[in-house]
């Protein structure tokens, strides 16, 4: 019987994620540890597989939310704390395309075109994205390209300027990583939250075509699937810098919502109606948002 595969990734100081194919995953601090009696101290050579690529991408983002949980922000979701979603969601999309094709190119260069065919098949497949977003906060009233135009939220700004310069380097593999990280965590989305965020909404509008394709319903189920087993036939220098960059991304976005879910609801109109230089359009159904425990924020 075949060996089952064990893939590890110093991620972070010295805690090193570990992982078995057959599921198991633990999380290891090396400090101590001597290299020639450890052999988790040196970095993994080995092939891949499916299952313990999984567990080391979806432990890195689990790191990096744990960095932050004794500081999370717990907020109820509101309708201007949508909106401001769907404006980060904008963001988070609109240079993907490009981004994802200039990493591509890269790879040609360097002789690797089954990278660059995969970056390729991303960047026909998010193609768009932004203009869901768009169609979204027209749904709802808001003169979107203006708000888009002047408005980038505080959160956020960091994601992109991380995907921007992921995909300029040398050797752009943590692109795949960040792209990881923010399709993972939008999968986990389900129908019912799809249906907290419509109760948010004014009546019989739906503002929801980006939550719904970036959901477990949506396409992004299919790419999460495509990238791990895409990630897994990687080379494992290549599998260590996409699981670092994953838990570097998870992060930076973890702190990025707990920015954003920090702020009041006034706070939140009046950065709105700051960018759009006007009263927000949906300003009565603003104003009666109610309490929901429903998680509003969409991905990319
Ligand atoms: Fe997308
Ligand atoms: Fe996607």
């Amino acid at each position: 019987m075949a060996r089952l595969v064990t893939e590890w990734v110093n991620v972070t100081g010295n805690i090193s994620i570990i992982a078995r194919e057959s599921g198991e995953v633990w999380f290891r601090n090396l400090s101590g540890t001597k290299a020639d009696v450890d052999p988790f101290a040196a970095p993994m050579t080995g092939a891949g597989a499916a299952g313990s690529t999984v567990r080391l991408l979806d432990g890195a983002i689990n790191l990096g939310f744990a960095a932050i949980e004794k500081t999370l922000a717990r907020s109820k979701p509101t309708l201007p704390a949508y909106i401001v979603a769907l404006v980060g969601a904008y963001h988070t999309s609109v240079d993907t395309a490009r981004n994802l094709r200039r990493a591509a190119r890269r790879f040609e260069e360097l002789g690797r075109p089954e990278v660059a065919a995969y970056l390729e098949e991303r960047a026909r497949e998010e193609t768009g994205h932004d203009r869901l977003a768009l169609k979204d906060l027209r749904a709802l009233g808001v003169p979107a390209e203006r708000l888009v135009a002047n408005f980038i939220p505080d959160g956020i700004k960091p994601l992109c300027k991380r995907f921007d310069e992921l995909c300029a380097q040398d050797y752009p593999i943590g692109c795949i990583g960040y792209s990881y990280c923010l399709e993972r965590i939008a999968a986990l989305k389900q129908e019912v939250d799809i249906e907290k965020v419509k109760v948010l909404c004014p009546d019989g509008i739906d503002a929801t075509r980006f939550l719904r394709s970036h959901s477990s319903l949506g396409s992004e189920a299919t790419h999460v699937a495509e990238t791990i087993a895409f990630v897994a036939s990687l080379p494992a220098n290549d599998r260590i810098s996409v699981v670092q960059e994953t838990y570097q991304s998870a992060l930076i976005m973890a702190r990025g919502y707990n920015q954003e879910l920090l702020k009041s609801d006034a706070e939140i109109v009046a950065e709105l109606e700051r960018a759009i230089g006007e009263p927000l359009p949906c300003r009565n159904a603003v104003n009666s948002s109610h309490s929901l425990k429903a998680d509003a924020r969409p991905a990319a």
